[in-house]
């Protein structure tokens, strides 16, 4: 096991309001796995990406939880040692609309050199190889080390950014909607090669996306998220052919089915997750009057954990 988060909250303090953006989060991912998190604007994605990597800032904060990362809590380790043997060196991140992320006034190469340098890899003629055999293995050209950010087009500045995750050898990937803003052939080019580095490096992933179509052609596993919970989590070829959470069932018949982009679902009104009991109760056709008082637990059944009150009964069947 390469991750395991238990249990995990996170809230947001806005105008003395609490949001809870994280609500006892749990799922593992094995060594290697590629993991895909799909949910609705505003699930809790992000927020849960930000907490692996321990960048929850105030208004937010971890009010509950581990996150074992090669069997330790990461977020019981001080902070000075989390930053420079984690991150980067074991569990990098390609945040969401990423491409803004490169500093405008640097070339490539200067950001290579800025990551590694911060972390003890000091030799340039070291850092400068390591750059092109990651810019070539995600098929860029080593003359773009000497660009700077605006003259790379949008694919071109994600693929660089991915080549920057993999510097330090890590053991886990977390790109967050890494392809969203692109179009379709550079999706496919980047998808492809996430895929040869997770098969050739043997590097776990997690991928964030709305994409369902994406996560069924690159996953392994999923989690899928609504209104901050977990509501189901398991392999995706089973997940895919046979939901068990009325919710998932609900994403999955809801997208049109050649490009499923849940983000083209409109948007999620105000109400529409429920504050009590079940945050799917009040758009679920199964709802019964208990599932909107009563948070269910995550029930285990047939390998896949469902956090439905109709699966309570048939709680321990592996
Ligand atoms: N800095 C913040 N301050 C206040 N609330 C926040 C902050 N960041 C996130 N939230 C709230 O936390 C919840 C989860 O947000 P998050 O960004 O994790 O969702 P997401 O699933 O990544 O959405 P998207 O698909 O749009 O990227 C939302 O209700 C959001 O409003
Ligand atoms: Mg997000």
């Amino acid at each position: 096991m390469l991750l395991e988060v238990r249990n995990l909250s996170v809230e947001y303090y806005v105008e003395k309001k609490r949001i809870s953006a994280l609500d006892d989060v749990s799922f593992s991912q094995d060594n290697g796995e590629i993991l895909g998190v799909i949910g609705e604007s505003g699930s809790g994605k992000t927020t849960l990406a930000k907490a692996i990597i321990r960048a929850i800032r105030p208004p937010g904060k971890i009010t509950k939880g581990e996150i074992l990362f090669d069997g330790e809590d990461i977020l019981k380790m001080n902070y000075r040692e989390f930053k420079n043997q984690i991150l980067w060196r074991e569990i990098s991140y390609v945040p969401q609309a990423s491409q803004n992320s490169l500093n405008g006034t640097m070339k490539i190469i200067d950001h290579f050199y800025d990551t590694a340098m911060s972390h003890g890899m000091e030799d340039p003629t070291e850092i400068i190889e390591r750059a092109k055999e990651l810019l070539k293995m995600v098929n860029l050209d080593s003359k773009v080390l000497e660009m700077y950010p605006h003259e790379l087009s949008g694919g071109m500045k994600q693929r660089v950014l991915i080549a920057l995750s993999l510097l330090l050898n890590p053991q886990l990937v977390i790109m967050d909607e890494p392809v969203s803003a692109l179009d379709v052939v550079t999706q496919k080019h980047i998808l492809d090669n996430v895929r040869k580095l997770n098969k050739e490096l043997n590097i776990a992933i997690i991928f964030i996306t709305h994409d369902i179509a994406l996560a069924k052609y690159l996953t392994q596993k999923l989690v899928i998220m609504y209104g901050g919970e977990v509501m189901e989590v398991g392999k995706t070829e089973e997940i895919m052919t046979n939901p068990y959470h009325p919710y998932t069932t609900f994403l999955l018949k809801s997208i049109p089915s050649l490009r499923g982009d849940i983000s083209q679902l409109k948007p999620i009104r105000e109400g529409e997750i429920s504050l009590s009991g079940c945050p799917f109760s009040n758009r679920c056709e199964y709802a019964t009057d208990m599932c909107k008082v009563w948070t269910p637990e995550s029930y285990t059944y047939d390998r896949r954990v469902v956090r439905c009150i109709n699966y309570a009964n048939k709680n321990g069947k592996n």
